[in-house]
């Protein structure tokens, strides 16, 4: 059987480079891998060569790689500098991304998935405000990634103001966010922004089932409440979302607090947070969401941003 490699971005590499007395691997052009073992201490320069090259990644033996990677992550638990951790985050979490949706379904970056987003929530629970947050992640990091920790971030100012509020509940719903659409690749997403629902592929529409069913099987430890949220994410209070067309009867706060963060950080994917008509939107959002659950949600929205009716 052929190996299974994986690869590491270069910058991670060069940072953690003391980790990385393995052997690692360069592919060329031909798809061919060289191996290469060098003491960890000649690692940082090594490296350092190749980026200046323009070689984006190096590639580590599958157990290797996971190895690896719990060793970083451990050393993430202690950073204190978020904008660095959450780079570093990004890029591990994108790997997993890449792996799962190369190799199908896998306990194992499922649960590297789900220990990334503990780090990622507690250096998100520090931010001070959202405009920081714009500033300081929208040009450097993944598309993915910046809708994660904008959404838990918007996430966690609505739930905050509620009594039961907790950061256990924070971080079941950071996982929510994080693997919402796991099984969607970055073209589905160019797919479902360009074309109408009908055009859309049977993987793209049922994704929300798909990926809340591949939790119940992979994730036993994974919360009803965050499997529920996933399946809803979609779903609209008038009944208009997919793809079960559901109205408002039929969710949960939790399912509604996360729809509604989610539309909140989509529209701020494309503008400047300084100058954006953030009460306008709130505004709509709230005629949107008048009845049951989603009444008390988008009236969290509303007193996270201070706002008054
Ligand atoms: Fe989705």
């Amino acid at each position: 059987m052929e190996p299974l490699y994986v690869p590491i971005n270069i910058d991670v590499a060069i940072r953690y480079h003391r980790f990385f007395d393995v052997r690692f691997f360069i592919k060329k052009r031909m798809g061919d891998m060289i191996s290469i073992h060098q003491k960890a201490i000649f690692l940082e320069k090594t490296f350092k060569s190749y980026k200046a090259k323009g070689l984006r990644e190096i590639w580590l033996l599958n157990e290797d790689y996971h190895r690896i990677v719990g060793e970083l992550r451990h050393s993430l638990e202690t950073k204190k500098d978020f904008r660095a951790a959450f780079h570093d985050i990004n890029s591990i979490y994108s790997l997993s991304r890449n792996i799962l949706l190369e190799h199908g379904f896998n306990k194992k970056v499922l649960e590297e998935s789900r220990s990334l987003n503990i780090i990622a929530i507690k250096h998100i629970l520090e931010v001070p405000d959202l405009a920081s947050l714009m500033v300081n992640f929208k040009k450097e990091n993944d598309a993915f990634f910046f809708r994660y920790i904008m959404q838990s971030y918007i996430i966690n100012s609505m739930i905050k103001t509620f009594p039961w509020y907790s950061e256990q509940l924070m971080i079941k719903m950071g996982e929510a966010c994080m693997l919402c659409d796991i099984t969607l690749s970055e073209s589905d997403f160019d797919h479902m922004e360009r074309f109408p629902m009908d055009k859309w592929t049977k993987k793209q529409l049922h994704h929300p089932i798909e990926v809340a069913e591949m939790l119940r099987k992979y994730g036993k430890d994974i919360s009803p409440d965050v499997i529920k949220v996933i399946e809803q994410h979609h779903e609209k209070p008038d009944g208009t979302g997919y793809p079960s067309g559901l109205t408002h009867s039929h969710f949960t706060l939790l399912s509604s607090i996360f729809q509604i963060s989610a539309e909140v950080a989509r529209k701020l994917e494309n503008v400047d947070a300084r100058t954006f008509d953030m009460d306008f939107l709130v505004q709509e959002i709230y005629q949107n969401n008048q009845k049951g659950v989603c009444r008390n949600a988008s009236m969290a929205l509303f007193s996270s941003l201070g706002l008054q009716l």
